[in-house]
């Protein structure tokens, strides 16, 4: 290691060091990282970064449109038992996590002020109770928002 470092500039041994760093760090978080590397690992694929999907490949734009299904017990049941989500190579905890973390995130303004956080014991109860038909749920959840006076940005958004 003190040979590397006579041997290089310092801009290098710099980015040795860097590398070294996150290397331990890496080690330190696993195998609970924050929910912020849980979604680049297994959401960013399909939904991008800043969660704006792919319409070409039916991944829906999460920003302005998933908070607003937390204000319906049907809503809030379909944001955990959606494929990408219940079946997410993660446990209960990790994912009521991510789940906090990516809801105000994507749609603060949707949230419901008064939003209880998700917990493991829920999204492990709505986990193993997942409806075969997830698309009806959906629409299900769309049905209540409006008939509890909450205008779904999708529903808004999508030609009648
Ligand atoms: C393989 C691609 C893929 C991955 C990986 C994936 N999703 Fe999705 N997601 C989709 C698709 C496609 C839909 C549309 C519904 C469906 O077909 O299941 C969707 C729907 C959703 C919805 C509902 C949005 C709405 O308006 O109906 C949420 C919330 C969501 N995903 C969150 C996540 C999270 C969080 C992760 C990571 C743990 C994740 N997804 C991983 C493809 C993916």
């Amino acid at each position: 290691m003190r040979a590397t470092a006579r041997r290089h500039p310092a801009r290098v041994r710099a980015a040795h060091a860097a590398t070294a760093a996150l290397l331990l760090v890496t080690a330190a978080v696993a195998p609970a990282q924050p929910p912020e590397l849980d979604y680049l690992q297994f959401c960013l694929g399909c939904h991008r970064e800043d969660g704006s999907g792919s319409a070409r490949n039916g991944v829906p734009d999460m920003r302005g449109v998933i908070g607003r299904f937390a204000h319906v017990p049907s809503g809030r049941a379909f944001l955990i038992q959606v494929a990408g989500v219940a079946q997410a190579p993660l446990d209960d905890a990790a994912l009521a996590t991510l789940m906090n973390w990516l809801l105000p995130r994507m749609d603060a303004a949707g949230l419901p002020a008064d939003f209880a956080p998700y917990t493991a014991d829920e999204v492990a109860r709505l986990r193993a109770a997942r409806p075969g038909d997830l698309g009806a749920l959906r629409a299900q959840a769309l049905a209540d928002l409006a008939a509890a006076g909450h205008v779904s940005a999708t529903a808004a958004a999508d030609p009648p």
